[in-house]
């Protein structure tokens, strides 16, 4: 075997990818990126790559979710903390509810470029590329903002630092210490769920306390006082995947330095294709989308390329089929798994499957088809006696209108009052909750060998 190298993805074909026009400003970027630091260290990808682990034996559940598409625009520290204490939030349900240790891993610092459906965009009779993420081109529908600018790339990455600045100093600076789990609550304040969530605050101050008046001093206990959180996104510009790429001097592999986790799109895994050679050589965790278009035989090829010595934590298969069509696909996929032996941690995305038009022309999302995919996801894991380990999401701390009900309802008609994503509709935080609540659930009925009940 050929030794990989982090440009070997120039000789596969590769979509998805915008065709830059400037190739004097396009290599100056990439050799200024190349000279910055990495935004993530090698041992915290191999960290996440055990936690990963634990979550395939059912030791550990992974909670991932963030920005379909991160934008320079509406990037503010407020954005930042209401999405990572949502994440908290959702992380406590699940630990307290389920009794399970939470991997948060967010679609942050990084997540910046998309795959799009068609190459072009249609409007009142005008076509124009499509839009495929800040880190690319604009939204704006004028020829200019249509241009790829490789420049945006530096931006991208100036972005991605400060992200992750900030998410490290929450983690570890008291804002995510367990003894705050009322501030967190602030600005939820209204709803059923957000009265569940604060009885089981209260809750846990009360068992606080109670260490404390026991002679245990939980105030001083790093385990309590501070949580581990992971970056990821879908590595699909490998102009700006390679440039960021290290060796790893310790082990003498290549890191992926742009975030803790990558993964390769629904749309990017042909076997043979620049993403699958790119993700086939660093040594992150890799996670694989996993759609209704995924063969067998894809899914084997896959597997062996992209984790050719079967390490466990490596590969996370994210399933996202839709509501109602579980059944169809997951199980022989399941199948395919374990004929081949392959260690791999299952995860449901349940937003990508479940895409729709609204009557009132917004792209939204039906709040009771994520939740069913959730439930089949689970109900095919129980039934085929493998392991549920995680969720993925597109979600924000913002109060948006983006996905159709939940309880606070959002119509069809509410969709326009507060949509603001820059590509796929998002839950928002009263939806990330209860969605939560369901995951507590289901994990909980799965422990306890009984049929899940509505939450
Ligand atoms: C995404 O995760 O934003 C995405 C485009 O997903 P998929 O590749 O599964 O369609
Ligand atoms: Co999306």
């Amino acid at each position: 075997m050929t030794e990989w190298h982090k440009s070997d993805w120039r000789n596969k074909p590769r979509i998805q990818m915008p065709e830059y026009t400037d190739p004097a400003a396009l290599n100056a970027v990439e050799a200024q990126l190349g000279k910055y630091p990495p935004l993530v260290f090698a041992g915290e990808a191999r960290t996440l790559k055990d936690r990963l682990a634990a979550a395939a034996r059912g030791e550990a559940f992974l909670l991932q979710g963030g920005d379909c598409a991160e934008s320079f625009e509406q990037f503010t520290a407020d954005g930042i903390r209401d999405t990572f204490k949502v994440m908290l939030q959702m992380a406590m349900v699940l630990t307290y509810g389920a009794k399970v240790p939470v991997v948060k891993v967010g679609r942050m610092a990084g997540q910046f470029a998309k795959p799009r459906s068609a190459p072009t965009e249609v409007k009142n009779g005008v076509e124009l590329p499509s839009y495929r993420g800040d880190i690319i081109n604009e939204l704006d529908f004028t020829p200019e903002a249509r241009i790829p600018d490789p420049r945006k790339m530096l931006q991208a990455y100036t972005q991605a630092a400060a992200t992750l600045n900030l998410l490290r100093a929450f983690s570890t600076g008291g804002y995510a210490d367990v003894h705050q789990v009322h501030a967190w609550t602030l600005g939820f304040t209204e709803g059923e769920k957000a009265a569940r969530y604060r009885t089981m605050a209260n809750r846990i101050s009360d068992t606080l306390d109670f260490m404390t008046a026991a002679g245990i001093d939980s105030s001083n206990t790093p385990e309590l006082q501070s949580v581990d959180f992971y970056t990821s996104h879908e590595s699909l510009l490998l102009e700006y995947e390679e440039a960021l790429t290290r060796l790893d001097s310790t082990s003498g592999n290549w890191l992926a330095g742009s975030g803790h986790m990558i993964w390769i799109g629904d749309r990017t895994r042909q076997p043979d294709g620049a993403h699958v050679e790119f993700a086939s050589g660093v040594l992150n965790p890799v996670g694989l989308k996993c759609g209704p278009t995924t063969t067998a035989e894809d899914l084997k090829v896959l597997m062996n390329r992209l984790n050719p010595t079967n390490e466990e934590g490596k590969l996370t298969l994210i399933a996202r089929f839709g509501a109602g069509k579980v059944a169809e696909h997951l199980p022989r996929l399941i199948r395919t798994v374990k004929e081949q032996g392959a260690n791999v941690t299952w995860v449901c995305d349940a937003m990508h499957g479940n895409t729709i038009k609204s009557a009132t022309g917004y792209k939204t999302r039906p709040f009771e088809s994520v939740l069913q995919e959730v439930r089949e996801f689970f109900s095919i894991h129980n039934a085929e006696g493998t392991i549920p380990g995680g969720v993925h999401f597109e979600m924000t701390g913002q109060d948006v209108t983006e996905c159709t009900g939940g309880v606070r309802a959002v119509s069809e008609e509410d969709l326009s009052d507060r949509y603001h994503t820059a590509c796929d509709p998002r839950l928002n935080a009263s939806q990330s909750l209860e969605l939560a609540f369901l995951v507590a659930e289901e994990l909980t009925a799965r422990r306890e060998g009984r049929p899940a009940q509505a939450v």
